[in-house]
């Protein structure tokens, strides 16, 4: 399967994704990714990805008059790679109408909150803030909402007294990155149905 993953940042998440593919991860999943997109230049997600030797591409809000435009163009961007599954993976926009006419229903989202508890930009700082006793991360398919879509996977992570955000979401990522390569390698190689909130994989 052809895999597009979407970055906004550091791309630890992404690097899991290639680490597996190159090694017996995801490969023997069938997976491959293909391309990768970000919103932004200079980040060192894209780095991971031309160290990969892959195609990338940037769409950046500001270059295009509105957010409807800067939506179809990255649909067009996505599109061009022909991807089976699209992954966002610390990709920090909203992906809306025009991408998901063509997306939506193989478009796939990592959160690092149990959703839906703390959806958003801080999953992290919220839950933190909130005192839970556990976290955890979400990989859910997108749809309209903002992390509301049907859920893929869990992992639940605990929270130490003396965490402050980063400590807490490098721990929350160590589960994540996993959880984020078995989710699509699965969706990959053995396909899967939506059926309401519920994702079946055979
Ligand atoms: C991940 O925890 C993701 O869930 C969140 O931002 C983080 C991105 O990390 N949206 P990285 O760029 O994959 O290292």
């Amino acid at each position: 399967a052809r895999l597009v993953v979407l970055v906004s940042g550091s791309g630890t998440n992404l690097q899991a994704l290639l680490d597996a593919v190159a090694g017996r991860g995801a490969a023997a999943y069938g997976a491959e990714v293909v391309a990768v997109g970000a919103d932004r230049d200079g980040i060192a997600g894209l780095d991971r990805a031309r160290a990969a030797g892959l195609p990338v591409f940037v769409c950046r809000v500001r270059d295009y008059p509105a957010r409807a435009e800067w939506d179809a163009a990255l649909a067009e961007a996505v599109a061009a790679h022909e991807p089976d599954l699209v992954v966002s993976a610390g990709f920090m926009k909203i992906l809306g109408p025009r991408f998901l006419a063509r997306f939506g229903g193989r478009t796939v989202n990592t959160h690092p909150a149990l959703l839906p508890s703390f959806p958003g930009t801080h999953g992290v700082r919220d839950a933190l803030a909130y005192g839970v006793k556990v976290t955890g991360c979400t990989v859910h398919f997108v749809d309209e909402g903002v992390d509301t879509g049907p859920i893929i996977a869990q992992g639940v992570v605990e929270v130490r007294p003396e965490d402050d955000e980063a400590a807490l979401h490098e721990r929350i990522k160590e589960v994540e990155r996993g959880l984020l390569v078995d989710a699509v390698g699965r969706l990959a190689r053995d396909g899967y149905r939506i059926e309401g909130r519920k994702v079946l994989i055979p």
